[in-house]
């Protein structure tokens, strides 16, 4: 069956020192209160190398928010999923909002980084999601199968190894979440174009995550839906009270 899961995304947060600090304290944490779900923290590329060794793996994860589309070579500034995994770095996220609307990533070039993360081990959360206007428009079922087509050029195999993340464009950073309904029936939706593409069995046990103003107030709500097995964090991932008040939303 799926696992339940609580990523955090940290963003462009946080120096080496604090980043440092703030893994330990996560992992202490956690040491001494063992969480009911799997934990990943997704750090800027320049901690991925010092935070990864400072975790206990078989708690904590750890993730990048991004990676190349090429696989090596000159593209002054990239780091390819291949130096990600280098570091002992399992996951990575792949088409963050913020990623396609501040630097242009499309459907194609996010195909071409999942593939390099798969050919590289590294598990991709895959993220989805309208923006206001589009939901507004009642378009979010449109628009997140449009972005499904970057995954729904793999094998069933590798299809299977692709944790997915839907985050309402309107619900990150500002505040606003989107009601557990609202996120459940277009979890649901998601699921049943997985198991149109992949079958039942490839459906069921694929994690679809929610994102957006995820908190320890409203976590639990809406991780007790059917279809979401868990979140993906922003803001609520930089303080480890925070974070794991999200994460013993699953105790
Ligand atoms: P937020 O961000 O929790 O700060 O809304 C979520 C995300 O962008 O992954």
């Amino acid at each position: 069956m799926r696992k339940n899961i609580v990523a955090g995304n940290w963003k462009m947060n946080k120096n080496l020192q604090e980043g440092i600090a703030l893994a330990k304290e996560l992992n202490e944490a956690l040491a001494a209160d063992k969480p009911n779900c799997d934990v990943v923290i997704c750090t800027p590329f320049i901690h991925l190398a010092s935070v990864t060794p400072i975790v206990d793996s078989a708690v904590i994860g750890v993730g990048a928010e991004n990676c190349a589309d090429k696989v090596s070579g000159a593209y002054t500034g990239e780091v390819s999923a291949e130096m990600v995994a280098s570091t002992g770095t399992q996951y990575v996220i792949l088409g963050h909002s913020e990623r396609r609307s501040y630097y242009g990533e499309t459907v194609e070039i996010l195909e071409e980084k999942v593939k390099l993360a798969l050919a590289n081990n590294l598990k991709p959360i895959f993220c989805i999601g309208e923006v206001l206007e589009e939901r507004q428009a009642e378009k979010q079922n449109e628009v997140v199968a449009a972005q499904l087509a970057s995954v729904f050029t793999l094998s069933a195999e590798d299809f299977s190894k692709i944790i997915l993340a839907y985050e309402p464009v309107w619900a990150i950073g500002t505040g606003l979440t989107a009601t557990p309904e609202q996120a459940q029936d277009i979890h649901a939706y998601i699921r049943s174009l997985i198991a149109e593409k992949y079958g039942k069995e490839v459906a069921d046990n694929t994690s679809i995550l929610y994102g957006g103003s995820c908190k320890p107030s409203n976590a639990k709500e809406l991780f007790a839906k059917p279809d979401v097995d868990g979140g993906l964090i922003g803001g609520a991932a930089l303080k480890v009270a925070d974070f794991k008040g999200i994460i013993d939303a699953f105790k």
